[in-house]
């Protein structure tokens, strides 16, 4: 077995700069409000390749799609997938800046919902500090995310591909009604934690590192 270590992981210093200016609003809301919308969190040309990337997936591991266990959001979903894990990593510049923390990645999860699924108003846990949900891929009708803060009126958010949310996971309650009229709703998550923070021992989520299972 080949053990590699790949090093270059840092975006152009010139791609870093654009980034910082579009999301100091972002910035911001995130503290203010616990979450905000971040429009083109991954390029249209990455997205692409991400979804036809998980298309192939699915049909390279079908154990992904095994039908999830009792009490699952979707049918097929699985954790930790290479390339997801390697965007978790690429994006870590990008969401130091959005939060305004220093973090550690802790896990990836890949979800394809399909129709009737169901994400039940819940918060996540302690690994999933800083959350993000990004869109991939519709068929049929766009099916919003609901966020609500503590304290705070609930609100509906449309995504539309390489779009995110990012949220406190462990505070800010978030679901999806039923998929009624959504036949294909293909999105995944990235879950940091913060260095100084109280969950910082969730770093990798406990694996020895990135890319593991768990
Ligand atoms: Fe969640």
């Amino acid at each position: 077995m080949i053990e590699a270590v790949f090093i270059s992981n840092e975006l152009p210093q010139h791609q870093q700069t654009v980034f910082m200016e579009q999301n100091m609003n972002c910035t911001e809301e995130f503290q203010n409000k616990g979450y905000t919308i971040v429009r083109g969190f991954i390029d249209p040309q990455s997205v692409q390749t991400i979804s036809r990337y998980l298309e192939n997936a699915l049909k390279r591991y079908p154990e992904n799609n095994q039908g999830g266990k009792s009490g699952d959001s979707s049918k097929i979903s699985w954790y930790a997938d290479p390339l997801i894990e390697t965007v978790l990593l690429n994006s870590l510049p990008e969401m130091e800046n959005i939060t305004g923390s220093k973090l550690f990645p802790s896990y990836s999860f890949t979800r394809v919902y399909t129709k009737g699924d169901e994400l039940k108003p819940h918060t996540d846990r302690p690994a999933c500090e800083v959350s993000v949900t990004c869109h991939v891929a519709t068929v049929g009708k766009p099916w919003p995310i609901w966020m609500q803060a503590p304290g705070s009126e609930p609100s509906e958010h449309y995504l539309e591909p390489g779009d995110a949310c990012v949220y406190h996971g462990c505070q800010v309650k978030h679901w999806r009604t039923p998929a009624t009229e959504t036949d294909i709703n293909v999105q995944f998550m990235l879950h940091y934690v913060k260095q100084d923070g109280p969950n910082a021992d969730h770093k990798f989520d406990k694996r020895p590192s990135l890319g593991l299972n768990k």
